[in-house]
């Protein structure tokens, strides 16, 4: 991962010690979700992407479980808006995404999250909530820092939200209020 200057206005950053937190920190990103948003995730493979992706869908109302579309590019969901997840990791060509009818679905009428987003840059438009998730601490640690970049208002305003209703317990864990 490229080196971080310092933190921008706006941006957050998250410290998750498990795979259940950093569902839950995706299902309280997809409950403030309300307007159409591309979602770019970056991070190393098995940092925590897909996982974060099966928590946002969830918050968004959708039934399906999520799984990895590293295979098939695209995959979508149907929550209180419809869920287009992408996922670039396979893609050796952007012309593959044309014609998958691309700029359709970012955003569309719905949420694009778009994993590997990092190596089709061009391909993203520059209003977008950005994700970089690092593993943090210990190698092998379960520990994974989630930094949230928002660019326009209204990622900025959906950043916002999930900042001010995130609680912690007192041992440090987050404190894990069932949603809905
Ligand atoms: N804090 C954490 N957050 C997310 N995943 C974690 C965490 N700690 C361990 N894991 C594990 O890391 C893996 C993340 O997988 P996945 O979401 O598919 O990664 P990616 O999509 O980035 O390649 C899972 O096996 C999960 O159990
Ligand atoms: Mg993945």
């Amino acid at each position: 991962m490229e080196k971080r200057g310092t933190m921008q206005q706006g941006e957050a950053f998250i410290t998750t010690r498990s795979e259940a937190e950093t569902e839950y920190i995706g299902t309280l990103l997809g409950k403030y979700l309300q307007r159409p948003l591309v979602v770019a995730l970056y991070g190393e493979l098995g940092s925590g992407k897909t996982v974060l992706v099966r928590g946002a869908a969830a918050g968004l109302g959708a039934a399906d479980r999520v799984s990895s579309p590293s295979f098939v590019l695209m995959k979508i969901y149907q929550g209180r808006l419809p869920i287009y997840h992408f996922d670039f990791y396979r893609l050796e060509d952007p012309a593959e995404l044309d014609e998958l009818g691309l700029e359709e679905y970012l955003p569309g009428e719905g949420i694009a999250f778009v994993e590997w987003a990092g190596r089709f840059p061009g391909e993203l438009p520059p209003e977008r909530l950005d994700i970089r998730i690092e593993n943090y601490g210990e190698q092998g640690s379960n520990s994974r820092r989630l930094w949230f970049e928002p660019h326009g208002d209204r990622a900025a305003a959906v950043v916002e939200d999930l900042i001010e209703n995130i609680t912690w317990r007192i041992d440090g864990t987050l404190n894990m209020i069932p949603l809905n």
